[in-house]
């Protein structure tokens, strides 16, 4: 897919994500037995939401953020940063309860980009 090789296009659409933060809190959840985070116990039957804002708008993870900056995910050569720490726009967690979405988004730009090429003319 061409949107693989244009890290500028990939940096610009997870920065609208981080951005936007479409989802602040995700999906509650509720643990399904005792659990131990971080020194807390959280006993079975416990709701939890994850604080996505948090993570995308943490300086420890961000230079600047409140602007909009698609470098954020460019490393120093331009390319694009996979797996980007405190980046979590579709939730927490790999193997379960995230965003069905997740995984199909390159495929989603990559038509919408189709799209584009089809209708408009771009001249610079
Ligand atoms: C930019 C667009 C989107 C964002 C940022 C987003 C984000 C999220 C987040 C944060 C969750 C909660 C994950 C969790 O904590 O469990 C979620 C769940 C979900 N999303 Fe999305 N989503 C987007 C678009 C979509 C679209 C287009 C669909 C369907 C076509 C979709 C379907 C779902 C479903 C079914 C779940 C529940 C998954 C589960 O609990 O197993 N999302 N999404």
């Amino acid at each position: 897919m061409l949107i693989f090789r244009l890290p500028y296009t990939r940096a610009a659409v997870a920065e609208i994500h981080r951005f936007t933060d479409l989802t602040p809190t995700g999906i509650g959840h509720k643990t399904r037995c005792d659990v131990e985070f971080r020194g807390f116990l959280l006993p079975r039957g416990t709701h939890v939401l994850s604080n996505l804002t948090a993570c995308h708008r943490d300086p420890k993870y961000w230079k600047q953020p409140m602007d909009f900056q698609p470098e954020n995910f460019l490393d120093a050569d331009g390319q694009y940063i996979e797996n980007k720490e405190g980046f979590a726009p579709f939730g927490v967690g790999e193997s379960f309860r995230v965003c069905v979405i997740h995984k199909k988004l390159d495929a989603a730009v990559e038509s919408c980009r189709k799209l584009c090429k089809q209708m408009y003319t771009v001249s610079v």
